[in-house]
């Protein structure tokens, strides 16, 4: 095995099979040489969890168990391959729900074992980060980037290909929690961030005044006093008989969110002496912050990379990219893998 690791590391090529599970999304994908796509299948169980407002675990399980084979078989498709092609196996092992989590790792080691292959562990918020170098080919490290999804938000400085230093990070909740919390109050279906930002693109974000959050870590930020405050106003103007006027109240609360996002990745960034700033995961689709990173990020003296909308919520195409560099550094999983729903990306 460590000799077909080390061929693979001599010639600084491999074509990864890669598996994601964590939350409420399916996804296989093929990458070849951390860069390019050679297949990205997703089957989004969004609409089995719609109607109880949130992602179940246990349907979210079941659910992948009956996806991945179907999925893997589109993927090899998709690239024209068959296993024989494929080099080595990666896997989400976390951060992520445990038996979703679980469901992928198991096959991902099945697989590995029983071709042979050399596995890969890929912690999620890594992917994400590396969603980047699937979009952006001329992007290396150092940079520093934003990682804002229904579970994280981080700012994070990648030093070198799977080095990263933490610049600050979310004190309470996610900056996508609070798109989804405060959409729910909108009568806006889970999850409420992708709606929530079209509905806003038409509205006033002058209309309401939101508190902007404080936090006393620099670039550190904090949603859930926001997301409170945003919830008992849309609750005192329905007690009093008034109506929300749903657009202008979306896109004045998602001004204060990127405000926050924005101002404090772009200081973090240029404080740490980074020359780029990227984004990454669900909230990286948010039109508002995309807009507003450019804007300021050049304003700043940054070079702004933002992967297409598609490449920042989840998919197994950004675990094959880190997994990748992984690879080449010789960091491959053993059998016993398990499942690490707080796994943290930072040592
Ligand atoms: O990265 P992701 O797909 O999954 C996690 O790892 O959490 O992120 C999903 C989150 C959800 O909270 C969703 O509402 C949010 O990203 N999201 C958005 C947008 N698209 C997805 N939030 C704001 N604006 C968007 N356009
Ligand atoms: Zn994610």
């Amino acid at each position: 095995m460590n000799e077909r690791v080390e061929a693979l590391r001599k010639a600084h090529s491999a074509t990864i099979l890669a598996f994601e599970s964590s939350c409420d999304e399916t996804a296989v994908a093929i990458v070849r040489d951390g860069r390019k796509i050679l297949a990205n299948q997703i089957l989004s169980q969004i609409d089995r969890h719609a109607v109880f407002g949130g992602v179940v675990p246990e349907i979210a399980s079941r659910m992948h168990v009956e996806a991945l084979d179907p999925l893997l078989d589109a993927a090899l498709d998709e690239a024209g391959m068959t296993l024989a092609d494929i080099d080595a196996v990666a896997v989400t092992c976390g951060p992520g729900l445990v038996g979703a989590l679980l469901t992928g790792v198991s096959y991902a080691k099945a697989l590995a074992y029983a071709r042979g292959l050399p596995l890969v562990a890929v912690n999620h918020i890594e992917g994400h980060v590396s969603a980047n170098y699937l979009a952006h080919p001329d992007l290396e490290p150092p940079f520093a980037c934003l990682v804002a999804s229904g579970g994280h938000s981080h700012i994070v400085l990648v030093e070198h290909y799977g080095e990263y230093r933490l610049l600050g990070q979310t004190l309470d909740d996610a900056a996508g929690e609070a798109f989804d919390k405060v959409a729910r109050v909108l009568d806006i279906p889970y999850p409420g961030g992708p709606l929530l930002d079209k509905l806003a693109e038409e509205g006033d974000e002058r209309r309401y005044t939101f508190p902007h959050p404080h936090t006393p870590g620099r670039y550190d930020f904090s949603f859930s006093g926001l997301k409170t405050a945003v919830i008992n106003q849309a609750h005192t103007i329905r007690q009093q008989g008034g109506e929300i006027a749903a657009a202008d109240f979306a896109a004045s609360f998602r001004r204060a969110v990127v405000d926050a996002l924005v101002e404090k990745s772009v200081a973090a960034a240029v404080e740490a002496g980074a020359t780029a700033l990227a984004a990454a995961g669900g909230v990286a689709a948010n039109r508002l912050l995309r807009r507003e990173l450019e804007r300021r990020g050049a304003q700043a003296g940054l070079r702004v990379f933002l992967p297409p909308a598609a490449l920042c919520t989840d998919n197994a195409a950004m675990i094959g990219s880190a997994a990748f560099y992984r690879l080449m550094r010789g960091e491959t999983a053993q059998l016993d893998l398990n499942a690490l729903p707080s796994l943290s990306m930072f040592a």
